[in-house]
């Protein structure tokens, strides 16, 4: 590659961390007054990542296209990625949906995998938002993927992934019967958790109103 053309990707990639970090501190910002007003935090921890270019490029080959900055920007739409990681299901949605009505957020892709598991028992809500990064010269609309889960489900993602690869793709029939086996008692998990933490904060605010009496 030609150090201009090197120059020009580098630039690409550039203002995909500009995006994520300007994400970042929104779902920072978030969690924050959340926490101030409701004494709870909606996120654990989130994680940020870049594709490398090498990566980028070997998924645009991938798909039959070419590898320039045009079908890259337009096609691949998982460059930049945060995965937030929830304590209940119900933050899923309370985060969704708080992204969701941010002015400068435009939302253009949302994939439930939680309300719809895939058939292997994969759980999680992927968002594909786009975000404007206002540079030097001018206004460059990025897209960011934002996968949302809960700490269980993280769990078992991170176990299939590893298993996945260990396997190289062809998983046997019964590891993915038993994967699945486990995303259904993940699922029950996340159900019992929420029912006790309703039940917590329902004697909790109680207990408040005993006490302002
Ligand atoms: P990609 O080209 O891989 O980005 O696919 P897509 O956009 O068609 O898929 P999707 O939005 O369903 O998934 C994108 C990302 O979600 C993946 O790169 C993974 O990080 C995660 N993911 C999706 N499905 C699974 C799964 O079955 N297991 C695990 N562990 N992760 C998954
Ligand atoms: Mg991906």
């Amino acid at each position: 590659m030609k150090p201009e053309q090197l120059k020009q990707w580098a630039h690409f990639f550039l203002t995909y961390k500009f995006a994520l970090d300007a994400v970042e501190t929104k779902l920072n910002i978030l969690n924050e007054e959340f926490q101030f007003i409701h004494d709870y935090n909606p996120i654990e921890h989130m994680k940020t990542r870049i594709k490398t270019p090498e990566s980028v490029m070997q998924k645009l080959r991938r798909k039959g296209l070419d590898i320039t900055l045009e079908d890259a920007k337009k096609h691949i739409r998982d460059i930049a990625g945060v995965r937030i990681i929830c304590s209940f299901s119900t933050d899923i949605y309370q985060i969704v949906d708080m992204i969701s009505k941010q002015s400068d957020v435009k939302v253009v892709e949302v994939k439930d995998y939680v309300l719809n598991p895939k058939p292997n028992g994969y759980q999680s809500i992927h968002l594909l938002v786009e975000i404007p990064v206002f540079l030097t010269d001018r206004t460059e609309n990025v897209i960011v993927e934002i996968q949302i889960r809960t700490i269980a489900m993280d769990f078992w993602a991170s176990l299939e992934h590893k298993i996945y690869y260990k396997f190289n793709e062809q998983i046997p029939a019964h590891i993915k019967e038993k994967l699945k086996d486990s995303a259904d008692m993940i699922n029950s998990l996340d159900k019992q958790m929420l029912a006790l933490n309703v039940e917590v904060q329902q004697q909790r605010e109680q207990a408040a109103g005993v006490n302002e009496r």
